[in-house]
């Protein structure tokens, strides 16, 4: 069974519908090379984004059940209260004699104000920064600009997240071994990074494709990250969750979701190789990579969506240049 697990693994992600169901994940835990450890994680602290539903909300769960301090960056206060109260109640149902370390910093990530003002008050507080989970995500339906300008899925997806990593970098470094996973999608297969028009400027809107597009700019970011940060202590992994039922798809794509319900992953499947990038050992000694269910995947399979090396340098001038951020291109 060991010598058909690699093969079989590989099967399920290149036929992709069953690879990124349940059905997926419930396959590849049997298998005899499933990475199963999970220390737990007493002492550590991790930042979530986008922590008050679907996978973001699972994740953050599941690393405050690991013992965890748990920092929701969240824009909106009473969806984080109740998101805070919700892991209390699973922390203490999970060890009666335990309560969750869980708190709130307000942070729209799609605002550059707001996420410099997330990180005074993280410095304020004087926190640690174990692990960074860029999990939050927008797919709109038309072309909108936000109150400093900028294209709204690309200030939320790639932008904000981007300048939240800068600014936390010196922190990451400090309480090296540390760990940024940005939650990227499947769907970034099927674009090339577009360069030249990062905010959609230029064509039709498609709130799918420039979902995919930005999508595909996290993990060419999270490979440019990685170079940035080699040898200082600071790993970089991308990851895609498969197909996981959050309100998120059921807002963004109701007629997939009703399509595909029964076999959609529940959040916490969705959030699994997240907690498990940040909690286990085995991540520590590789960065750069891009991850699903708890193995790292290829980032290309058609050559089409190869970006050149000028584009990869063009989107890291962009986004250093919008976030007012002095960092060269990583080479
Ligand atoms: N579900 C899937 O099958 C799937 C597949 C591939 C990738 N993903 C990725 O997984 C991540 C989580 O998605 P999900 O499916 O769990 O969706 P979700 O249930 O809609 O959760 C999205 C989270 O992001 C937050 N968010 C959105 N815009 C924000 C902003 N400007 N500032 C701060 N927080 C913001 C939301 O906060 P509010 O509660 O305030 O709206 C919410 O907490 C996303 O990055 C998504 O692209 C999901």
């Amino acid at each position: 069974m060991t010598r058909l697990a690699g093969p079989l693994d590989t099967l399920l992600d290149r036929t992709i519908a069953p690879g990124y169901t349940r059905l997926g994940l419930a396959v590849r835990r049997r298998l005899p090379t499933w990475p199963g450890e999970l220390p737990r994680l007493d002492g550590r602290t991790v930042l979530v984004t986008g922590p008050t539903s679907g996978i973001g909300e699972a994740a953050a769960t599941d690393l405050a059940v690991l013992g965890a301090r748990v920092l929701l960056l969240a824009r909106n206060p009473d969806k984080a209260a109740a998101t805070q109260a919700r892991i209390q109640r699973a922390v203490t149902a999970a060890d009666a004699s335990r309560t969750a370390d869980v708190a709130v910093v307000r942070c729209d990530i799609s605002s550059l104000a707001s996420v410099r003002e997330a990180v005074d008050q993280i410095e304020e507080q004087d926190e640690h920064v174990d692990v960074l989970v860029h999990n939050a995500g927008a797919m709109p339906g038309e072309r909108t600009v936000t109150d400093e300008g900028f294209e709204l899925a690309f200030a939320t997806n790639v932008l904000g997240p981007f300048l939240l990593t800068a600014l936390l970098e010196d922190r990451l470094k400090a309480d090296a071994p540390s760990r940024v996973i940005t939650v990227s999608s499947g769907g970034m297969y099927a674009q090339k990074l577009d360069a030249d028009d990062l905010q959609h400027e230029d064509r039709s809107y498609s709130g799918v494709s420039v979902y995919a597009r930005n999508k595909r700019a996290q993990v060419v970011l999270g490979e440019l990250w990685a170079e940035r940060l080699r040898g200082t202590g600071v790993v970089i992994h991308t990851m895609h969750p498969g197909w996981a039922d959050t309100p998120g798809v059921e807002d963004a794509l109701p007629g997939f979701q009703k399509l595909t319900k029964r076999v959609l992953r529940t959040p916490a499947e969705g959030a699994d190789t997240i907690v498990w990038l940040a909690a286990a050992t085995a991540p520590l000694s590789t960065t750069g990579g891009f991850w699903q269910d708890r193995r790292e995947r290829p980032t290309h399979y058609a050559p089409w969506t190869r970006e050149a090396q000028a584009d990869r340098a063009k989107l890291w001038r962009t986004c250093a240049e919008l976030a007012g951020v002095d960092a060269p291109v990583p080479a």
